[in-house]
């Protein structure tokens, strides 16, 4: 028979993948640009499923039922697009491509437009979930055209994670909506990581607790509010003791933390579009910091402060690092609902901030329980300004709040560096303060560009004299 779903790229993603595909019923096509990777995932895994193997692209896309529905896993960048122009010149108009791996939306704005000129369907589709998610069940983010998804899509829900019996894929928005989202996923991926970190220094520089300790407490965690995956790896990562040394794990790893991109993209995109997202980019920049080597190497020069952090009640501190860090990865997540908002008013996409966080409940790295929650707040509110206005929200950060300045105050005082709870305080004060210093801002501007300014009490644009008598005038030359 043809087959249903074809995958080109056949790493470890793309083969996990392909294995989903299979073992869920479709036929599927699977090509590798060196043959001996496909030959080996059917000697291994062919009886996950009913797969037809195909050496050459020609007889890939042959192999294929149309519409054709082939999903590309190569590296992001210059290998997608040279797998997309070697495919589009066997495809048919109708056919669709997707491309499943971490690409920039704007690529993908591009490559469906492009695509679209032939006649092809393009749709950019974020995969999160990573090796296991890919062949169990992943949460799923297609952009791309309606009509690619509406045959797309019943095959896309099927190999998803599902959550309550419903799927974690849904048609994210036109072109490059998909990985747009994906790419936010990505940096609340690194926001939460960076806060779980953090977290495991206070415990372990504040309280002086071990990493076995501080396994335990975080897989007492992972039973309440703050349950996710990634305090669920956690809590194993920091068990693991290092069979050459006896050290715990932590302890043999070098401290630089890598990144292929994605983080900087969301901050990158961010910036352009305007908006504030302060704890994803403390988390880039914690990142950054860790692996600047040449200046780590004068760590000795710098002298801290006089005294170290005395915790004296372990568990009352222990519970402050847990509310800090709920109250900050709310933050972390409001953040980048607000990016997603900015970013489909810039690109004319429908996103469904509701939708968004039910995909994102199970499958993906950052699936965690209190994504129902922010489904909810979407559900009550599709117009919601900030994920923090939510009532249920507003109430978690106002119960943890003390506990948050303590932590942050704390750190500051013992000199342990928190970048994101702190700037996730400071973007949470910002947000409550009825008149923020940015008037002065505009004085400033005022006085040294003539930048103008607008009044608290009338309508217009006004600028003050300043190297003359300093009186006011009206932007349009009037004075007021
Ligand atoms: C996922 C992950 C996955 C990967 C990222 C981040 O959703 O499955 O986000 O895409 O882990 O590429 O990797 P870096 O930490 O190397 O930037």
């Amino acid at each position: 028979p043809k087959a249903d779903i074809g995958v080109t790229g056949l790493a470890v993603m793309g083969s996990n993948l392909a294995r989903n595909f299979a073992s869920k019923g479709f036929v599927t096509a699977v090509h590798n640009r060196s043959y001996s990777k496909t030959t080996a995932l059917i000697d291994e895994h062919g009886g996950d499923g009913q797969f037809v193997p195909s050496e050459s692209a020609a007889d890939f896309v042959a192999s294929l039922a149309t519409p054709r529905k082939i999903i590309i896993m190569v590296k992001a960048g210059g290998p997608t697009d040279a797998v997309i122009d070697e495919l589009s010149e066997l495809l048919e108009p109708g056919d669709i491509l997707i491309d499943g791996g971490n690409a920039l939306f704007e690529d993908t704005i591009r490559r469906e437009k492009a695509a679209r000129e032939k006649g092809i369907h393009f749709v950019g589709c974020g995969i999160s979930g990573g090796e296991e998610g890919a062949l169990k069940g992943p949460s799923i983010m297609p952009g791309g055209s309606k009509e690619a998804y509406a045959s797309l899509g019943p095959i896309l829900e099927k190999i998803s994670a599902h959550v309550d019996g419903e799927p974690c894929c849904t048609h994210i928005g036109t072109d490059g909506a998909g990985h747009f989202v994906k790419m936010v996923h990505n940096g609340i991926e690194y926001a939460d990581m960076q806060l779980i970190a953090e977290a495991y220094d206070l415990l372990r520089r504040g309280a002086g607790m071990e990493p076995a300790e501080i396994a335990e407490v975080f897989a007492e965690w992972n039973r309440g509010d703050l349950d996710s995956f990634l305090i669920e790896i956690t809590a194993e990562v920091l068990k693991q003791v290092d069979a050459e040394t006896g050290k715990p794990f932590v302890d043999v790893v070098v401290d630089a933390a890598g990144m292929k991109g994605t983080g900087t993209w969301t901050v990158q995109t961010a910036l352009t579009l305007g908006i504030p997202v302060t704890g994803i980019a403390e988390s880039v920049f914690a990142r950054g910091l860790s692996s600047s080597t040449k200046q780590r190497a004068g760590a000795g020069n710098l002298p801290g402060p006089s005294q170290p952090w005395s915790v004296k009640d372990r568990d009352a501190f222990v519970e402050d690092v847990r509310l800090a860090l709920y109250a900050s990865k709310i933050v972390a997540y409001a953040q980048g609902f607000d990016e997603i908002v900015a970013g489909a008013a810039q690109y004319d996409w429908e996103i469904d901030r509701g939708a968004v966080a039910r995909i994102w409940r199970g499958g993906c790295i950052i699936r965690a329980r209190f994504l129902n929650r922010i489904t909810e707040a979407y559900a009550d509110n599709p117009e919601l300004a900030s994920l923090l206005f939510a009532p249920f929200f507003t109430d978690v950060v106002s119960k943890g709040q003390d506990s948050w300045r303590r932590v942050v105050a704390g750190a500051a005082q013992s000199g342990i560096p928190t970048p994101v709870f702190a700037s996730s305080l400071a973007y949470y004060d910002g947000l409550r303060t009825e008149r923020l210093p940015a008037a002065l801002i505009q004085g400033q501007r005022d006085f040294f560009g003539a930048h103008t300014y607008q009044r608290v009490d009338k309508e217009g644009t006004f600028h003050t004299l300043w190297s003359g008598d300093r009186s006011e005038i009206q932007e349009d030359g009037h004075t007021p």
